[in-house]
């Protein structure tokens, strides 16, 4: 006799059904799955995963429902109100081993002889259920080789036809890479294309594998029970991902990605995921090295810290304090980063300290630091699934921060969102946005005005303005100031772009939670702090917000510490820089006022564009001191080198892209003798005589904790509370900014190209991501390629300051006219000719726009 649901006093939006008896509620909506979980019963399950929609294709959770004659899949079948399931019974049982003898018909028995074994599915289903062997057996299999595609192998003789990787890569990365060919026992996962993978390399395929028919290039040389895993932040980019370094041994085995941990639901790009083999590289500095003549000599920590402690306080007394310079690093700690701000100020004297997010895009940080309080521009990831529309504006989403996007996709998932993307080439998003706009970079800022001037329409009053706009007081001169400013910009832009300016206005318009995402390169654009005042008018007109992405893994926090010139920790005014009228720590050095340098974990000469210049610099000064983890071009000046432990190895804390404080779990053993930045800074204090006493990074998080009250906060509760424009609004300057941008009509911009492969030293030192990051190139839109008779066999040569050298030419359609697009690492300030065919063409880069102010 089937039980009756009770009804009677039924919560709001809930289902009431039969569960192997009880009367039980779920969510209306959720499958029998869901319910089940819901009330605390579980049903096996080998398909499904709960980051993706029901693939429904092994039927082993399949349970009875009263009036159905056969089982059911419970992970596709809606609860209803009055069903009777019954999800155990010998008959299930019975019918769920069945399922995975069919499974085993095409998987050998191979676990000892599988890398999965001990965290395989159907490992585990097949020994719960009792199967001890092939039962059911089929003729002909032949063993057929495992495919290599890179840093993914397929093996198809283990592959069970799940389809999860095809899902997630759809679902998750938008790419739908994997297809599934043939059918029946000849089925098999190929690429879409057919040719080996070419896609993102996320490795997400790997991560929801339920076998091992999905595997890392990168050997995994353990055993998944012989791995301890460590639940820590990912160093790559400033999106802060948590993930698990699995140890062996004391060596990191492999990174393994946790839906359980972090904001990033498990997702992770393949910096992420395959960018940990520099942590044992064998290129690791492990002692600290003094220059005698041209080589260095391995010397001990206590010689060393003395030598330098000596030398600095001989300059400080002869030349001054602000003769020594600091550049700290994007990739430290905030308790590195604090306590060497601390040692230049209040040990050595000196303001002169900086980081390259400063260095490099002064115009942004210093409005950042001034309008926005620092702070304020961040927002929480968990705020994205309430936003309807992502306008990315400079943001090259699939390279810069990737998992970024995977926050954007899911919103698109699970609640139609749309996205938008204005960027200086065609840039590669999936799923393909509802607007793509290729603006002319030099006019970038013209661009968000013309934008603007399109969502307000020819006056403020207009009546179909959003209703966040009549919130805003208008007067008499920002209507003057706007009409002045915007008057015949989108016809200067040009016709094309106006029309999409015009669409991408509609599309905002239509929608009430605009997010505005702003990339590098709006961050290293000459008029970038103009740009971004109107990019958060933007925002504040239409009710939106902003995500200001910084690109390292602690961008945000080193600004937070004060390693930016003219800003102590939490963005207090230093009136000790006051003197240096905005020169930054770069800027002392190239006017020949410094006689030390102390640069943390930075390669400047790799990633500044005036290489050249300030190698000459650096040679001219009397010390220089490095602290790094690599042998870097900077080392190359420097007079002493200190070992630095990287993060796998250290505690302390970043501070992500949101303003999410997040903690380092050290996994491994330091190498060598290598140290962490905040106890040389210690130690080298405690040589100079005076009294640094912390213990731990703990202690010096509890100072920061105290001088920065956002960081205070952060200990009590949630970091994000304090994170998008909710704080205050941006000021509405519309005269035109300076600096005046030089006109650019004859020649080339050559723009720089993010990899998803290569970001900062650290990724320099994983040989497999490396294979996949492409050599130097010049990649020329078709347009300009016809133009100047350029062909991909041709060779480029590119000519500066430093000299020539040679590049491969790329034809590529998403290349906008009158630009070329090179590699970051190649970009430099004075670069002026690209010559292709003995024929020389002009050229100017982002940073070369700005000279001359
Ligand atoms: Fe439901 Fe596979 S888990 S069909």
């Amino acid at each position: 006799m089937p039980i009756k649901a009770k009804t009677k006093n039924k919560t709001k939006n809930a289902v009431t059904f039969t569960l192997d008896g009880k009367s039980v509620e779920a969510p209306t909506g959720a499958t029998i799955l869901e319910a089940a979980g819901h009330n605390g019963v579980h049903i096996p399950t080998l398909c499904y995963h709960p980051k993706l929609k029901p693939m429904s294709s092994c039927r082993v959770c399949s349970v009875e429902v009263e009036g159905v004659d056969a089982p059911v899949m419970s992970c596709v079948t809606p609860a209803v109100d009055g069903m009777n399931v019954t999800s155990k019974s010998p008959a299930l049982d019975k019918f769920r081993a069945d399922m995975i003898r069919f499974i085993l018909v095409n998987h050998p028995l191979d676990c000892p002889v599988c890398e999965r074994s001990g965290e395989c599915l159907l490992q585990d289903s097949t020994y719960d259920f009792g199967i001890t062997g092939h039962e059911w057996k089929t003729d002909g299999h032949i063993k057929e080789p495992v495919v290599d595609w890179g840093l993914i192998r397929y093996d198809v003789n283990l592959c069970i036809m799940c389809e999860r990787c095809v899902s997630i890569c759809r679902e998750v990365q938008g790419i739908t890479a994997y297809k599934i060919d043939g059918s029946g026992n000849g089925a098999r996962i190929n690429t879409v294309t057919g040719k080996p993978l070419d896609c993102d390399f996320c490795g997400q395929c790997i991560a929801v594998c339920p076998v091992g028919a999905l595997a890392s290039g990168i050997i995994f040389t353990g055993r998944s029970w012989e791995v301890e895993k460590f639940e820590t932040i990912c160093p790559h980019c400033g999106v802060g991902c948590s993930y698990n370094l699995d140890v062996k041994k004391g060596m990191v085995a492999r990174v393994t990605s946790d839906e359980s941990i972090g904001h990033n639901n498990g997702n992770l790009c393949s910096r992420g995921r395959f960018g940990y083999e520099f942590i044992q590289s064998s290129e690791r500095i492990l002692t600290p090295l003094v220059k005698e003549g041209s080589r260095y000599v391995k010397t001990d920590w206590d010689t060393t810290l003395a030598l330098v402690a000596r030398k600095l306080a001989g300059i400080k007394m002869n030349h001054g304090g602000s003769s020594i310079i600091g550049i700290g690093s994007e990739v430290s700690t905030n308790e590195d980063a604090y306590l060497m701000q601390k040692f230049f100020r209040e040990v050595l004297g000196s303001a002169n300290i900086d980081n390259m997010s400063n260095i490099l895009a002064p115009e942004f940080c210093s409005r950042l630091f001034e309008n926005f309080d620092g702070v304020n521009c961040v927002s929480s990831f968990d705020e994205l699934s309430n936003g309807d529309i992502f306008v990315y504006i400079g943001f090259d989403g699939s390279n810069e921060n990737p998992v970024m996007s995977n926050h954007v996709r899911k919103a698109i998932m699970d609640n139609g969102a749309e996205v938008a993307v204005a960027f200086s080439k065609k840039a590669f998003f999936l799923p393909p946005p509802k607007v793509r706009l290729v603006y002319d970079y030099p006019k970038l800022y013209k661009f968000v005005i013309a934008l603007l001037k399109e969502i307000l329409g020819s006056t403020p009053d207009s009546p179909d303005l959003p209703e966040s706009v009549n919130s805003i007081e208008i007067d008499a001169e920002w209507r003057h100031n706007f009409e002045n400013a915007c008057g015949g910009i989108v016809k200067e832009i040009g016709p094309d772009l106006g029309s999409g300016i015009a669409d991408l206005a509609a599309a905002i318009k239509k929608k009430s939670k605009p997010f505005y995402i702003i990339g590098q390169e709006v961050q290293r654009h000459p008029q970038a702090a103009a740009i971004t005042v109107q990019i958060a008018n933007l925002a504040k007109l239409t009710g939106g917000r902003i995500v200001v992405l910084r690109e390292y893994c602690n961008t945000q926090g080193v600004n937070d510490m004060g390693v930016a010139s003219g800003a102590l920790p939490g963005y207090k005014k230093d009136g000790a820089a006051k003197r240096n009228e905005g020169r930054n720590a770069i800027d002392i050095l190239l006017g020949g006022m410094a006689k030390a340098m102390v640069v943390m974990e930075e390669d400047v000469l790799a990633r500044h564009p005036e290489r050249a210049t300030i190698k000459d610099a650096m040679g001219e000064l009397d010390f220089t001191v490095v602290i790094d983890s690599f042998f870097t071009d900077t080392c190359e000046e420097a007079d002493v080198i200190l070992p630095a432990c990287v993060a796998a190895e250290k505690t302390g804390t970043f501070t992500n892209v949101e303003g999410r404080v997040q903690s380092l779990n050290p996994a491994v053993e330091r190498v060598g003798v290598s140290r962490s930045p905040w106890e040389i800074f210690t130690e080298l204090e405690n040589n100079m005589g005076n009294e640094f006493s912390y213990g731990s990074s703990d202690e010096v998080f509890g100072e920061i904790a105290g001088s920065v009250q956002p960081y205070g906060n952060a200990l009590a509760t949630a970091f994000a509370d304090y994170g998008g424009l909710a704080g205050g609004s941006p000021v509405l300057t519309w005269a035109e900014p300076e600096p005046i941008i030089k006109p650019v009509e004859d020649a080339l911009m050559a723009l720089p190209d993010r990899s998803l492969f290569a970001l900062g030293v650290n990724i320099k030192h994983c040989p497999s991501l490396r294979r996949l990051d492409p050599a130097s190139y010049a990649a020329f839109g078709p347009a300009d390629a016809k133009k100047f008779g350029i062909s991909e066999d041709d060779d480029v040569e590119f000519s500066d300051a430093r000299g020539k050298w040679k590049a491969a030419v790329r034809i590529d359609e998403g290349v906008a006219t009158g630009t070329v697009r090179i590699p970051q690492e190649m970009e430099s300030a004075t670069l002026n000719k690209i010559t292709v065919n003995g024929k020389a063409l002009d050229c100017v880069t982002p940073s070369g726009l700005g000279k001359g102010r």
